[in-house]
């Protein structure tokens, strides 16, 4: 790829990205198969759409290999098609929704000012508050948002316990999720840690939306308690605590209080994984460096480098230990014992 193809490569992946938010938000996806091949009429007719537009929506979503059209304009679902899905045991439908949806679109408009000028995130210049507290005023964006939380949680929920594999866990009765969302990963871990008594704790919002909750839907209600709750005020006492995808929301200072609470509420050995994209050396270019610039845009927050975390740890009790990725995460897990 010569240079300028690729400055147009990336100048042009918002489009990319907009074709994709279109299909999935129409619900294109939920009417096609892999099998069969499927009309834009007949699809229009389905979702409610103007067959003659629908098509070139189509046709640009074959082209970036979602759909597979023939000879025919029939369309089949190709292998990435399917993820998008509502229905796909692994569907990132909902991660589509939410980040090249309307909010997140209206709150990266904000970057160059944000650069500018430093002060509120996008969100607070988008909306007039910070994301957890306009999720709670629009529980269509909220709905979206805890979905797609569960939706990334699916890959990176493997990623951590395939890192944290060599961690011996033999010595913990209990770990608490902090602000684990429905409960992907507290779920997750409870199936391969059987003696370990679960809990995840999360807004009350978020785990009173019952039927969401992933413990009922796989069998795990005895195995995994929810915990309504505010991990600023207080956290449940548990002698291992994971975080993933939280630290990463907030400031350092904010970091430090949830890490101080947690080290206050910790019991027995007292271990604690902190679970998120963190960024390597100039050497590497990661998806950490760029997630950095969307926290900079939603939340005010910041993706760090281990030496950043191994300095929040320190600030609030905890010691560092490690950093420990399994082979192709982007995610790693910071390790620490009770300081
Ligand atoms: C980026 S999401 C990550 C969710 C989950 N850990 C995951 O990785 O999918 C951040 C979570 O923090 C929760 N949260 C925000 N403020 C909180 C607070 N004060 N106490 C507890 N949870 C909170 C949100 O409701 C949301 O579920």
């Amino acid at each position: 790829m010569t240079a300028a193809h690729r400055i147009m490569d990336l100048l042009f992946g918002r489009w990319r990205s907009q074709i994709l938010y279109a299909g999935a938000e129409l619900g294109v996806f939920d009417h096609l198969d892999a099998g069969r091949p499927t009309g834009a009429p007949a699809v229009a007719a389905q979702i409610g759409a103007d067959p003659a537009q629908l098509y070139r929506l189509m046709r640009a979503l074959g082209s970036l290999d979602l759909l597979a059209e023939d000879d025919s304009r029939g369309f089949r679902l190709t292998e990435a098609g399917a993820l998008l899905r509502e229905d796909h045991p692994h569907s990132l439908r909902a991660m589509v929704l939410l980040e090249a949806g309307p909010q997140h679109y209206a709150i990266w408009k904000h970057l160059v000012p944000i650069l500018r000028e430093g002060g509120e995130d996008g969100c607070e210049r988008e909306f007039g508050a910070r994301i957890f507290e306009y999720l709670g005023r629009d529980p269509d964006y909220a709905a979206v948002f805890n979905r797609a939380m569960t939706s990334y949680s699916s890959i990176q929920t493997e990623w951590a316990v395939a890192a944290l594999a060599d961690e011996d866990f033999s010595a913990l009765a209990s770990l608490c999720d902090i602000a684990g969302g429905f409960g992907h990963l507290a779920c997750r871990l409870a199936a391969a840690y059987p003696h370990l008594a679960v809990t995840g704790l999360d807004l009350p919002e978020v785990v009173g939306d019952a039927e969401r909750l992933l413990a009922p839907r796989l069998g795990l209600s005895d195995r995994v308690r929810y915990i309504g709750g505010d991990m600023f005020r207080r956290a449940p006492p548990a002698d291992a605590y994971t975080l993933k995808n939280t630290l990463h929301d907030w400031t350092d200072e904010e970091c430090v209080r949830i890490l101080r609470n947690l080290r206050r509420a910790a019991t027995g050995p007292g271990r604690l994984y902190v679970i998120e994209h963190v960024v390597p050396g100039p050497e590497e270019p990661h998806f950490a460096k760029l997630f950095d610039i969307h926290m900079m845009c939603a939340t005010g927050g910041r993706e760090r480098t281990a030496g950043e975390y191994a300095e929040l740890l320190a600030a609030s009790g905890w010691r560092y230990e490690a950093t420990r990725q399994a082979a192709g995460a982007l995610q790693s897990v910071v390790v620490a014992g009770a300081g």
